[in-house]
Formats: structure tokens, C-alpha cells, sequence
């Protein structure tokens, strides 16, 4: 069946972009600078990936949906991502563009989809990095308490909790963040390093330490809450694994694109599937899993239930540490969403305007640093955070989705990654991401749809009079405000 014969010719909004014209804008004196390696992208992923899923949501979810069997939660949502990363992967090898799954849309489902996808990705990634930064807050909060400087409710707190006015350290971490990204990509690759290899240090010392105390007995029952509580925990660690598909966001900051991202994308998401597997069976080994209810501090908080409480607060340290890359490239990759949807009109001028010395999206930076700043300086977020995670899949799936049909459409075009047996592959990770959209909350559901229907009413206002899809654009036309 061909699958373009199921869309109106006409229509606009279900035009597609050729790859030759989103590749079009991405050289040239305005452009972003090339400097990125394979590492740096491997670190970046690792960067995004590991924080506040494994230093803070394990413990809750093992207490009420997963028991001991968190490991198979994790095993599951590892699987669903792998098959999201292959079809990421071929993407981006083909499409070496910024936008990540924003632009794999426009280029394979067309204009209408890469704008509902782009507008979903403002949500995934505003929304992670308040809610992380808020995780952030509580950690480091309760390392000063540690050292004897206790900071007062009211400035650690959003309104309407335990006497908060604002939360002041969300807020600091979130503009810091920003400075460093606005004063250059490689400087930040840099500070994303040195913050990865710590965050890694402390993982292993507490797989190290722990390793000896683990007592099977622990680990039974496994599945206290049956598979239900198993696909309910998988649904919720999924969270964990967010920040792999933030690689594909740099795509025009590497220096080789087409080899570099799908071993940036792939092998990230490896490390920590394999990561995360390790902590969490450890984790469960050594306390009972229903001693974890109350604890958002998980890691620090099984270590000190086995007597080593020095080994605790340098877990603090290290969440600390790992949550603030996740900050650093989520910021990155929702910059560069809106900078590559700038660029092809669908949001004003301003998301696209790059510094001419630094040579990143300054303006934007500084927008994207204050609004999430705000965000995580006066709401309360977790239940906003579930929203992430219906975002990130419905991502998934349209990406999946996209594999399938450019197969269709652009048989002949040069895949230098393929993902391995489409369509199963992509269909596979349809199914399961769906399936995972099943297990979460209605109420979330209800949200996601509010989200899309804003989006679409801008769309029709504002983005389908300005697509520059119908221009014939040169080189310089990219830039033009
Ligand atoms: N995967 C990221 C984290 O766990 C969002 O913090």
C-alpha cells in the first residue's frame, strides 16, 4: 500500500520536508559549531539519562507497584527504549539535523505531526527539567541540613507545601545551567563530563558496598503486586530512561553525524539499561522492599539501613552531581528543538537567533532558562511529571511510525544505520509504548490531550501561516527573521 496515497496532495499540514531541504540551513556562518565526538555524545546520553529515576523514584516504585521484581519493571522499559533508540538511530543518521524526532516527522509524516510532536517535546523536556530540578533541590537541601545549616521552608518549598513560598535552589541550579550552556557547547561538554565520571564513581562505589550485604530472602515474594504492579512500575520507571533521544537533539553540533549519534544514542542507553539493572536488583537484595515507601532518597537511604552512613552522604553527592547533567542536557535539547522549529517558521524568530561569538541560541537559553526556573520555583510537580512520560512515548511511537513509512515512501535513500528487521522492530515499540501509555493514570491521559489540543489551536493560528514549507529558501533565507 502506498502510504502517501492515504494523504490529501494539497494539504499543507500533511506536506513533508525533504531531507535535502532540512539539511539546507544547517551549514553556513550562522550555524551551530561542529564540535562534538562519539564520547562526548556517549557522555551526553549518559548525562540526560541517569538521575532522578534511579537516585530518587526507584524506592517508591519497588514499595507499591514493583516489590523485588524493579528489576524486570527496568528490564521491560529497558526493551521498549531499545527499540525506540534503533529507530532514532536510522533517523538520525539520515537526517543529521537539530529537532530530534521534531524534524524525523517533518521529514517522513509531515508538517502537521512534526508540529504535534515538537509541541509534545516542549512538554517532555519543560516539564523533566523542573521536576528534576525540584529533585535536585531536595538533595542538596538535605545535604546542607547534613552539614548543620538547616535553610528556612519557606525558600525551599513551592507555595502551598510545608509552608513554601519558593523554591529558591530549583530555581539557582536551573540558571546556572543555563549560563554554562549559553556560553558554549563545548564548554559544556566539558562540565557534562567531569559531572558524568563522578555520578558513574558513585554508582559503582555503591554496587561495590553493597554487593556483600545482598540476602535473597529480600527478594521474596518477587512480584507482590503481580504483573499488573510490575507493567504499572514499568510504565513509571520508564522515566529513567528519558534523555537517550536528547542526543539526537545535537545532531548539528558533531562533528561526523551520520556515525556518531546512533553510537551516541545506542551505546548510552545500554550502559545505563545495564546500570540500572545492577542497582536496582542490589537495592532490592539488601532491604526489604517495603521499607522504601516513605524514602525519596533511595540509594543513600539502603546504605545507611546497612550501617554505612559515610557511603550515604557521598550517594547525595553524586545524585547531586548526576542530576544536574540531566538538567544541563535536557535544557540543551529543548533549545535546540525550538531552534530548529524556528527555522522552519512554525515558532517566531526569536527561538532561532544564534550569538555571534558564543554561537549558540542565546536568546533562547536564557527563555527556556527562565520559564522552567519559574516553573520549578513555584509548582509542585509530581504529578505534572507523569506528563513526561506520556510525552516521551507518544514520541516514540510517532518516530517508530516514521521509520515504517519513509521505508515506504524513500526506499532508495542512504540509511547509514539501519534499524534491524522493519517493520517489526518499530511495530514492536508501537505496541509496548502503548501498552506502557495504558498502564499510566487517566488523569494523565486527560492532561496530554489538553496539552495537544493547545497546540493545535496555535498551530492553526499562528505556525500554518508562517511554515516556511512552501519556500523556496537559499542558505541565507535559514536565518531570516
Ligand atoms: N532520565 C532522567 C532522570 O532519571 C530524566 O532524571
Amino acid at each position: 500500500m502506498d502510504l502517501q496515497s492515504l494523504i490529501p496532495k494539497d494539504a499543507q499540514a500533511f506536506k513533508t520536508k525533504t531531507i535535502d531541504k532540512l539539511m539546507e540551513c544547517t551549514n553556513g556562518e550562522h550555524s551551530l559549531r561542529k564540535v562534538l565526538s562519539p564520547l562526548d555524545l556517549t557522555l551526553m546520553g549518559i548525562g540526560a539519562i541517569i538521575g532522578t529515576g534511579i537516585f530518587v523514584i526507584t524506592g517508591v516504585v519497588a514499595a507499591n507497584y514493583s516489590g523485588p521484581a524493579l528489576v524486570v519493571s527496568f528490564v521491560i522499559a529497558g526493551i521498549v527504549c531499545a527499540f525506540a533508540a534503533l529507530a532514532y538511530a536510522e533517523f538520525a543518521s539520515m537526517v543529521p539535523v537539530s529537532g530530534s524526532a521534531y524534524t524525523y516527522s517533518y521529514a517522513s509524516l509531515g508538517e502537521i505531526w512534526a508540529w504535534i510532536i515538537g509541541w509534545d517535546l516542549i512538554l517532555e523536556y519543560g516539564v523533566s527539567i523542573a521536576a528534576v530540578a525540584v529533585g535536585w533541590s531536595g538533595y542538596a537541601t538535605s545535604l546542607i541540613a547534613g552539614a548543620g545549616i538547616t535553610l528556612p521552608a519557606a525558600f525551599i518549598n513551592p507555595p502551598g507545601t510545608n509552608g513554601g513560598l519558593v523554591n529558591l535552589p530549583a530555581m539557582a541550579i536551573i540558571l546556572l545551567v543555563s549560563v554554562i550552556l549559553i556560553i558554549g557547547v563545548r564548554e559544556s561538554a566539558r562540565v557534562n563530563m567531569v559531572i558524568v565520571a563522578i555520578k558513574l564513581a558513585v554508582i559503582f562505589l555503591f554496587l561495590y558496598l553493597a554487593f556483600g550485604h545482598i540476602r535473597p530472602a529480600n527478594w521474596v515474594p518477587f512480584m507482590p503486586f503481580g504483573w499488573n504492579g510490575v507493567i504499572t512500575g514499568a510504565a513509571i520507571v520508564f522515566f529513567a530512561y528519558i534523555g537517550f533521544d536528547a542526543v539526537s537533539t545535537a545532531a548539528e553540533e558533531v562533528k561526523n553525524p551520520k556515525r556518531d549519534i546512533p553510537i551516541g544514542i545506542l551505546s548510552s542507553l545500554a550502559i545505563a539499561t545495564i546500570l540500572y539493572i545492577a542497582v536496582s536488583a542490589v537495592l532490592t537484595g539488601i532491604v526489604p522492599y517495603t521499607l522504601f515507601a516513605d524514602t525519596s532518597a533511595p540509594v543513600a537511604f539502603a546504605l545507611e539501613q546497612i550501617g554505612i552512613s559515610w557511603g550515604s552522604a557521598l550517594i547525595s553527592v553524586g545524585a547531586i552531581c548526576g542530576i544536574t547533567s540531566v538538567i544541563l542536557v535536557l535544557l540543551y535539547g529543548q533549545t535546540r528543538i525550538f531552534f530548529a522549529m524556528s527555522r522552519d517558521g512554525l515558532l517566531p524568530g526569536l527561538f532561532r537567533q544564534i550569538h555571534p561569538v558564543y554561537r549558540t541560541p542565546v536568546k533562547v537559553t536564557i527563555l527556556v532558562g527562565m520559564v522552567t526556573a519559574f516553573l520549578a520555583g513555584f509548582l509542585p510537580l509530581t504529578t505534572i511529571a507523569e506528563l513526561v512520560n506520556i510525552g516521551t512515548l507518544a514520541a516514540f511511537i510517532i518516530v517508530s511510525l516514521g521509520v515504517i513509512v519513509l521505508r515506504h515512501t524513500q526506499p532508495t535513500l542512504p540509511r547509514p544505520f539501519r534499524c534491524p528487521f522493519v517493520p517489526y522492530v518499530p511495530i514492536l515499540c508501537i505496541l509496548s509504548c502503548g501498552l506502557l501509555i495504558l498502564a499510566l493514570p487517566l488523569v494523565t491521559h486527560l492532561r496530554f490531550v489538553l496539552w495537544l489540543a493547545v497546540g493545535l489551536v496555535i498551530y492553526i493560528l499562528y505556525s500554518r501561516h508562517n511554515s516556511r514549507i512552501n519556500d523556496d529558501t537559499s542558505a541565507l533565507d535559514c536565518w531570516k527573521e
